[in-house]
């Protein structure tokens, strides 16, 4: 099964999903059930490593991020199963490059998978540690239970 979790900039909050994704999937014995891959609407950080600020946070909560920024394209709409939009200016974003119902459907806001909150995951761009924290908060509890939603 293939995943795609979209951001803005590809390089805090949608890395950091692949990220926490990845480590998830592999503490469960699920990484060959999966791929995994993150990219941005926007095009201004493609070739781009992760924020320094989001590989710090992530780096203390004990999760390394390895990612190159990429744009989102037309074609990750046939080449994945299940697209996980941070918010949703670019879930609108994604959905307005689909065709068909298929596309649609595969198309979903992440935080409809967070137990305690559903909306945007905060862009963390212009903010402070705590915002960088609070993004990992949400991301850690979310992608538990859409790992629980993706293996049911
Ligand atoms: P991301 O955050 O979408 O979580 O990667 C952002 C990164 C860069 C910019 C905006 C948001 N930017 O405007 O460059």
């Amino acid at each position: 099964m293939k995943v795609l979790f979209v951001c803005l900039g590809n390089i805090c909050r949608s890395p950091l999903a692949e990220a926490l994704f990845k480590a998830k999937a592999q503490k469960m014995g699920l990484s060959n059930t999966f791929f995994a891959d993150s990219c941005g609407t926007a095009n201004y950080h493609v070739g781009d490593s992760p924020d320094p600020r989001t590989v710090k946070n992530a780096r203390g909560n004990g999760i390394e991020i390895v990612h190159i920024g990429r744009q989102f394209s037309k074609r990750d709409l046939t080449d994945f199963d299940w697209i996980f939009a941070m918010d949703k200016g670019n879930l609108e974003i994604i959905l307005s490059y689909t065709q068909s119902e298929a596309e649609r459907s595969k198309v979903k806001l992440i935080r409809d998978f967070d137990p305690v909150k559903s909306g945007n995951v905060p862009d963390p761009y212009h903010g402070t540690e705590d915002d960088f924290q609070e993004v990992f908060l949400i991301l850690d509890r979310t992608i538990d239970h859409l790992l629980v939603s993706l293996t049911n």
